[in-house]
């Protein structure tokens, strides 16, 4: 979390990293703040909240051509203009824009800062004052920097300025993903393309332990130890209108409504010549080579990921677990003889499930990292790759990755079955092309969506979500959804579960979303929730055609079972955006949240 963004060129720097950091809005919007560069000095400008709120204070006569910018999440200290970025060294030669941890920042402070004054409660700051400490013992800029990356431990992406030296940004990165932008006249920095697409489109991908010496017409990529390297651009594979909202009023409802051409472009990307489904040859051998496959993610991603234990535990035959990232590190099973590892991740950047690819390449395991941006860092540093190909998605919740990830685990499952010379009764690109019909349905029936919203969630503290089999682990995702936008209390259960414990929370009125799609287990959930109506609940049954009930409240279009959880997902969604509508949420940036989380 956190973004930043440099700029050295002719233009007016100002304008282009507040759009930058709109962009990367999405990573973090505790505060913003940036600093340019002229003939004058430096001029900081930082606020609490918003860019928005940025651009209320930031003051348009400053002219100037170099700057960098931040968006941030706080991590070490609390989200005020103080702890906002970029942060200054005490005589104000160096100014620093940072996105990570410095995990040992306590250490340093008390080794080399032990007489400096800080200005900030923040990790960042000791990094620009050991730069600047360093500075005055007699280094270069460059030498000083380098010193200070080799003392401190953690992640960072980070762009310095040097009062002193007009024609430079000096940046460096380490786990946080950091791009330099190559232009005509001018050159940029950014953690995400998506920042810097209005003046670039060509791009230099940055290793971690590198530094960078920006200037208008040169960039210079060095090791730590100072050995040059040398390494193409490429173009980043975006478009302006994938990153704007048109005119939709949230890019949650954009991206809803997105997903069904989301499958049906997976269905393409997938397919060879012949119309069949294929994914790499390489990737193929790796599952033949496995005894069981490991997936590992967190959040919505996690979600997915147990829908993915369904489709290769049954159609393809390979036991599988599923991890939630931020446990797996720390507390690694006992592992089968040859294991196969799967990061699930939508940004490929989320540094839970990063520090586990980490230890599991250092073990020597394969790895497939599945995600939604290419060339992202898990992407990168993974064995093999699958892609999403959802199209950015910018809503902090994510509703388009999940689909994406049901839809890309089925053809890999499918795929995979097939090499091993099974035979599906079911024919995948035909269930993909009709969930994707089903979803479209759905995203179709907004108005009903948003009366269940009013109906069931327009008061209540909390919800519930249950279902059976797969439709428990969309009833989990269903719940997340809720939660992260709306702030209802909302948890999702295995339907006979809840007579454990959870049934206590049941009062007059309480609203139960119950997913029926499963007909093995439809009596069961049914019976689940009349133990619930008999306590006051309030329910909203969700069953799929064909074993609908009198009294469900929406019924999905039929598709095959194994297909459900792409279905039975999206009035979930959809609901949690309209209760979050209309409690005034903000529903693409929810509080205290950051979508790409790339600290442990
Ligand atoms: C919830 C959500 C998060 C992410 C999680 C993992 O809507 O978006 O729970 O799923 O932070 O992120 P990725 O998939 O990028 O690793």
């Amino acid at each position: 979390m956190c973004g930043i963004v440099g700029y050295i060129g002719e233009a007016d720097v100002k304008e282009i990293l507040l759009n930058g950091l709109e962009k990367l809005e999405y990573r973090g919007y505790d505060s913003a703040g940036i600093a340019v560069l002229n003939k004058e000095g430096v001029v900081v400008f930082k606020e609490k909240g918003r860019i928005a709120d940025l651009r209320d204070v930031v003051d348009e006569e400053v002219d100037a051509k170099l700057g960098i910018g931040h968006t941030r999440w706080a991590t070490h200290g609390v989200p005020n203009q103080l702890n906002a970025h970029p942060h200054q060294s005490t005589t104000k030669r160096f100014t620093l824009v940072h996105n990570g941890v410095i995990e040992n920042y306590h250490l340093m402070k008390k080794a080399y800062l032990s007489n400096v004054e800080m200005a900030s409660d923040t990790d960042t700051e000791v990094i620009v004052q050991l730069i600047e400490k360093f500075s005055q013992d007699g280094l270069s800029t460059v030498d000083a920097l380098r010193k200070t990356l080799h003392l401190i431990h953690g992640s960072y992406a980070l762009a310095l300025l040097d009062k002193e030296d007009k024609n430079t940004i000096y940046v460096a990165k380490n786990k946080s993903p950091l791009l330099v932008g190559i232009g005509d006249g001018f050159n940029v920095v950014a953690s995400d393309a998506m920042a810097m697409l209005q003046v670039t489109e060509q791009y230099v991908e940055l290793h971690d332990q590198e530094i960078v010496i920006v200037q208008k017409d040169s960039v210079e990529i060095q090791k730590l130890d100072g050995t040059k390297v040398k390494r193409a651009s490429y173009k980043a594979e975006l478009d302006m209108s994938d990153i704007e909202k048109g005119t939709y009023p949230h890019y949650m409802l954009k991206e809803m409504d997105e997903q069904p051409a989301v499958i049906r472009k997976i269905i393409q990307a997938y397919q060879n010549e012949q119309g069949e489904l294929t994914i790499d040859q390489a990737i193929l051998d790796a599952f033949h080579d496995a005894d069981r496959l490991y997936i590992i993610a967190a959040g919505t991603s996690y979600h997915g990921g147990l829908i993915g234990k369904e489709y290769f535990e049954k159609i393809a035959g390979i036991p599988v677990e599923v991890h939630i990232s931020s446990e797996f590190g720390y507390n690694m099973p006992l592992l089968s003889e040859k294991p196969l590892f799967m990061f699930l991740t939508q940004s490929g950047e989320t540094a839970d499930s990063r520090q586990v690819l980490v230890k599991i390449k250092e073990k020597g395991y394969p790895t497939i990292t599945m995600t939604n941006v290419p060339g992202s860092t898990l992407s990168r540093e993974a064995d093999h790759t699958l892609l999403l190909h959802a199209g950015p998605e910018i809503a902090v919740a994510s509703t388009k990755a999940y689909v994406a990830q049901v839809a890309v685990l089925m053809v890999s499952a499918s795929v995979y079955a097939q090499s091993q010379g099974k035979t599906l009764d079911f024919d995948v690109v035909k269930e993909l092309g009709i969930a994707a019909n089903a979803v479209q349905a759905i995203v179709d029936s907004k108005e009903e969506m948003e009366q269940i919203a009013t109906e069931f969630l327009a008061t209540t503290r909390n919800a519930f979500f249950i279902g059976r089999n797969v439709d428990f682990y969309v009833s989990l995702e269903g719940a997340l959804k809720l939660k992260e936008i709306s702030y209802i209390q909302a948890e999702g259960f295995a339907g006979g579960e809840l007579k454990h414990g959870t049934i206590a929370l049941i009062e007059d009125g309480t609203p139960i979303f119950a997913l029926a799609t499963q007909q093995a287990v439809s009596l069961n959930i049914r019976g689940n929730v009349k133990e619930v109506v008999a306590r006051g609940a309030n329910p909203c049954i969700i069953a799929m055609e064909g074993h609908e009930e009198e009294g469900d409240r929406f019924v999905l279009p039929k598709v095959h079972e194994l297909f459900a959880p792409l279905v039975a997902v999206i009035p979930l969604q959809l609901i949690s955006y309209y209760a979050a509508l209309h409690r005034d949420c903000d529903v693409d940036k929810p509080r205290n949240l950051a979508k790409s989380v790339t600290v442990e």
